[in-house]
């Protein structure tokens, strides 16, 4: 991991517990920390004396040890942070908005795509409609309203980051009702619009069967002049979609574990896992007060 992603991850921790971000003077010290430099030096690269650094680095280092459950010092914060950041992003135990990437985890065991296979990967391969229209087709019927937005800036770059370098598949965004996952959701369409062919919302509030919700989808995809197309994840292969699915807490059974599907739903599941596993350029966003299975 690099240190932008630990700082990223540690930033929003640190947001989770205080609501305010860390610092430009914080972060320096972190960084120059990281890369193994002394107060004296990092006093001098961040135009401040040393003794200020070591106040700074000091309360720092409580902060972030209150926080972190663990005795962080000036020795051992960057490995306490890169195995906390490792374990935290990969495993689901991340910020309650922004859920986990489901695509490489525990349900399907898949790994992130590696910075090379992404690279490789054509920002516009032949049969992309992108290629011959520069705006994508979107429908947001489905979506509520987002009058304003604030903040959620940690939230967004992590989703962007994911989505458009990391190339995740999956993502499931979970928290209470309220929170603001469709706000934050509307917030990403409208600043990664461009990176896509295809944009649709749909919400499972209607509980529809997965064929009802498929067919829904290929009529969406059917809106462009290409050829239709069998399967969803055809469409997911020759094109950039972004799908949104909101309230999928309706398919699963209350009073149950979390995420069990309702009797009738469990392909839901299969489908979600396809999502995650085959190779295709597009990602799929659950909305949802609870983690599917
Ligand atoms: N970051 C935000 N900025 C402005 N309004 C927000 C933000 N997050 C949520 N809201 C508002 O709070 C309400 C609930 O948010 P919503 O996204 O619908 O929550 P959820 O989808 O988690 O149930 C909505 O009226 C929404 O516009
Ligand atoms: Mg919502």
């Amino acid at each position: 991991m690099d240190i932008q992603e630990v700082l990223q991850w540690t930033d929003e921790q640190v947001f989770v517990k205080t609501e305010k971000h860390l610092d430009s003077l914080q972060r320096c010290i972190l960084e120059e920390v990281w890369q193994g430099e002394k107060y004296p030096k990092i006093a001098k690269k961040c135009n401040r004396s040393e003794d200020h650094i070591k106040q700074v680095a000091r309360k720092l280092w409580k902060l972030l040890s209150e926080i972190l459950e663990e005795d962080i010092k000036q020795s051992n914060v960057r490995s306490i942070l890169e195995t906390k950041a490792l374990s935290n992003i990969y495993n689901n135990n991340g910020s309650q908005i922004v859920g986990y990437i489901n695509s490489h985890i525990n349900i399907c065991g898949e790994k992130r795509q590696d910075a090379e296979e992404a690279k490789q990967r054509s920002p516009n391969p032949p049969d992309s409609p992108q290629n011959k229209s520069q705006s994508p087709i979107i429908d947001l019927t489905d979506a509520p309203e987002l009058p304003y937005f604030y903040d959620r800036t940690s939230e967004l770059s992590t989703l962007k980051q994911w989505i458009l370098q990391a190339h995740t598949r999956l993502i499931t965004v979970y928290g209470l009702s309220g929170i603001g996952k469709s706000a934050i959701a509307l917030k990403l369409i409208e600043q990664t619009q461009t990176e896509f062919d295809y944009i649709i919302w749909l919400s499972l509030t209607n509980t529809p069967t997965l064929s009802t919700l498929q067919t829904e989808l290929k009529q969406f995809f059917g809106r462009s002049p290409q050829p239709p197309l069998p399967t969803i994840i055809d469409y997911f292969r020759t094109s950039r979609c972004l799908v949104i699915l909101d309230d999928v807490h309706n398919i699963f059974s209350s009073g149950q574990l979390a995420g069990q599907y309702l009797a009738g739903y469990e392909d839901y599941g299969k489908f979600f896992k396809q999502i995650a596993t085959s190779s295709h350029q597009s990602c799929l966003i659950l909305l949802s007060w609870e983690k599917p299975r």
